[in-house]
């Protein structure tokens, strides 16, 4: 097989809109933070939607289609270092969904990202707003959430422009398309992935407004 022409399977529907609904949050949950002050309120709008997306992902990674499936990615180290070797030696391996690299990229950026909203919930900017489990915890609990949320943003961006290059350097430098199948793909919708995606919004519904508001 040629480096031009790898066979990659498409994304599903559910997962592209995943990502860049993902892609989209992360950039405006990052802008307002940033600008902080009343749009503290987008941003924490705008975080769980992310944390809704994040448990979508995690069901869908455990019954979504075949290649989208944490137990067809996650590969060992054996396979990573397969992998690396084939890539240095300018052969591009041909895998129907992520790569083993790639693979441990998406847990990473899944893991940090979570790790962001997780602390969010529990985070305060020392003046009007705060997380809406923060009252929940010890001041102190609070200020170790909100130093955590602080240093790990950067780690949300590193890893995201990592993850840009990345795609980027697979297209200028082996001349390999990942982005068309992030794009275009099939267009069904199967009703699990429907249920999953109420179910992600309504845990978090649940986890920010109900339980806050009835202690
Ligand atoms: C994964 C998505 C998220 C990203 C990328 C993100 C990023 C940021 C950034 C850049 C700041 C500004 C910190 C600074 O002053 O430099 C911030 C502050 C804050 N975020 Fe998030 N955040 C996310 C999710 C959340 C969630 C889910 C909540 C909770 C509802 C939340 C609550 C807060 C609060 C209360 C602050 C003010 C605390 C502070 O300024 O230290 N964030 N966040
Ligand atoms: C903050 C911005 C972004 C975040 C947080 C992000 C996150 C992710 C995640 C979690 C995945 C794994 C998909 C899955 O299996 O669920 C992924 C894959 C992918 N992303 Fe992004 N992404 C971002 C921006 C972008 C941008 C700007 C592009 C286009 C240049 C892009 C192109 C892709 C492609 C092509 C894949 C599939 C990679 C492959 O074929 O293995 N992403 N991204």
């Amino acid at each position: 097989m040629s480096a031009a022409s790898p066979v990659r399977a498409a994304w599903d529907l559910s997962t592209r809109a995943f990502h860049w609904l993902l892609a989209v949050l992360v950039v405006v949950s990052f802008t307002t933070g940033k600008i902080g002050g009343p749009w503290l309120e987008w941003h924490m709008r705008s975080g769980y939607a992310i944390l809704a997306l994040l448990i979508f992902r995690l069901g869908w990674g455990l019954v979504g289609s075949r290649n989208v499936r944490f137990v067809e990615f996650v590969r060992g180290p054996r396979a990573v270092a397969t992998h690396l070797r084939e890539i240095l030696a300018g052969r591009v391996p041909v895998t129907t969904g992520h790569n083993p690299v790639g693979g441990w990229m998406v847990v990473a950026m899944l893991a940090l990202l979570a790790l962001q909203a997780a602390t969010g919930l529990f985070a305060n900017d020392e003046s009007s707003h705060e997380g809406p489990l923060a009252k929940m915890v010890s001041n102190a609990v609070v200020d170790r959430m909100s130093v955590i949320h602080n240093y790990n943003q950067w780690l949300v961006v590193i890893a995201a422009s990592l993850h840009v290059v990345a795609i980027l350097a697979y297209q200028w430098v082996l001349k390999v398309n990942l982005m068309r199948p992030m794009i275009s793909g099939p267009r069904s919708v199967p009703m699990r992935a429907v249920i999953l995606l109420v179910s992600s919004a309504a845990a978090v519904y649940a986890l920010v407004v109900i339980y806050p508001g009835a202690r």
